[in-house]
């Protein structure tokens, strides 16, 4: 064991306006104070690095999520008994149910029609020779999808953005962001369990899969309205946000953008390359089960520590040029997803969602440009955008 070093500290706040228009600044900052940082503005230390990041993603013992992965013990206490706030062997039983609806199999049979879906979507939105990239292409797509998924009713949709939303910014502090989000949360509880229930929600869907678990015994009855809290919760503003941003960077980088549409296999790596580089979950938090040593740097048992996926993502000791879109780098192990037995449940469908939309405009777009500028949706948790105002030309290849 190494001696222990004065332990670092930093008075910057990552959820405050300024920093979230633009965390990178910041982050840098952070890395470079050292291994483990304490925050001093709140009762928390950060983990900026990506080797202590994804060490840590891999070690549920010393970093447990049990307590929730938000900063706040109120909102914490709101999430127990969901598939995030818990450890194996609870997490191992709860993650099962959810898995059997997202794994390989399940998705290949519903390949083809959301490859359809994304393909009528953006010639629709293409059609219009301009549109908004956010509301009416990345917000829509992933709303359809999952909605389709979990079963819901066509009247059941709408509130579901204003839930997700609202649920990533109480995982944050108590700032006024959450505070404003309080209400949606309400709401989005009175939903889980009055319009999310069997007469509902079609007999196929994820959701309905979830009662019959529980009506099986495979899973407490308690654990229902938890789970399907996670659908609700984990799959929309990630994926939204994940393809926003996305068609950002392809309209910042006209040469990645051609680069991609010369070889389309290259949207896999480039929709990779985006949730490195700008990362739609830049976070979570876990609270430590024992005195943990991060390089000479001691963390007290029972502390909050921050697992930034957003600076681990451009942490210049992991990557070489870390602050560039370049979509030969096909970042494979890159943290945007999570990683170790909470890593995302759901990625192999926000990939096809991915690969639906961002493949369709490559083959219908020849180039995108901006039409105005780009509007930051501020979340404590979610980086993304409410609006990017696009215009394109076609020539279809
Ligand atoms: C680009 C899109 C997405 C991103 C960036 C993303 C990101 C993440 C991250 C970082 C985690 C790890 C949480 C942690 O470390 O505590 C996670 C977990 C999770 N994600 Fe995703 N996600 C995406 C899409 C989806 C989709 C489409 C679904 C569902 C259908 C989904 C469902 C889940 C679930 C259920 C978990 C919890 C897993 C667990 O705790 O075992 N996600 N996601």
């Amino acid at each position: 064991m190494q001696a222990t070093l004065p332990v670092p500290t930093s008075g910057i706040d990552l959820f405050a306006d300024d920093v979230l228009h633009d965390p990178y600044p910041a982050l840098r900052e952070l890395r470079d104070a050292g291994p483990a940082v304490r925050l001093t503005g709140y009762d928390a230390w950060i983990l900026p690095r990506y080797e202590h990041v994804r060490a840590a993603l891999a070690d549920h013992e010393r970093f447990s999520s049990a307590h929730g992965v938000g900063y706040e013990d109120q909102f914490n206490a709101l999430m127990k008994g969901t598939v995030l706030a818990c450890d194996p062997p609870d997490h191992t039983r709860l993650r099962a149910v959810l898995s059997e609806k997202l794994a390989p199999k399940a998705l290949a049979k519903m390949r083809t029609r959301i490859l359809e879906l994304g393909d009528e979507l953006v010639a629709t939105a293409v059609a219009k020779g301009g549109f908004d990239a956010v509301t009416d292409l990345a917000a829509v797509f992933p709303v359809t999808v999952v909605a389709d998924l979990i079963g819901l009713t066509e009247e059941a949709r709408e509130p579901l953005l204003s839930f997700a939303d609202a649920a990533f910014n109480t995982f944050g502090p108590f700032n006024a962001r959450t505070q404003a989000s309080l209400p949606f949360v309400s709401q989005m509880f009175e939903y889980l369990n009055t319009v999310m229930v069997p007469a509902n929600l079609h007999p196929d869907g994820w959701a309905a899969a979830i009662h019959q678990a529980a009506d099986r015994g495979d899973i407490e009855a308690a654990s229902v309205i938890p789970l399907l809290s996670a659908y609700v919760i984990a799959s929309m503003d990630t994926t939204i946000n994940g393809i926003g941003n996305t068609v950002l960077l392809f309209a910042q980088h006209p040469k990645a953008y051609q680069e991609v549409r010369s070889d389309p296999s290259l949207v896999g790596p480039a929709f990779e390359e985006s949730l490195r580089l700008e990362s739609p979950a830049q976070g979570f938090f876990r609270r430590t089960t024992q005195p943990v040593d991060i390089e000479g740097v001691t963390i007290p048992a029972d502390s909050k520590v921050l697992l930034s996926y957003a600076s681990a993502n451009r942490d210049e000791r992991k990557w070489e040029r870390p602050e560039e879109f370049l979509v030969r780098r096909n970042p494979v192990d890159h943290v945007a997803l999570g990683y170790g037995v909470h890593g995302c449940a759901g990625q192999g469908l926000a990939r096809i969602e991915a690969n639906a939309v961002l493949g369709a405009l490559v083959r219908r777009v020849s180039s995108i440009d901006l039409a105005g500028e780009p509007v930051r949706k501020l979340n404590n948790v979610i980086r993304g955008l409410a609006s990017l105002p696009v215009t394109v030309r076609t020539e279809e290849r």
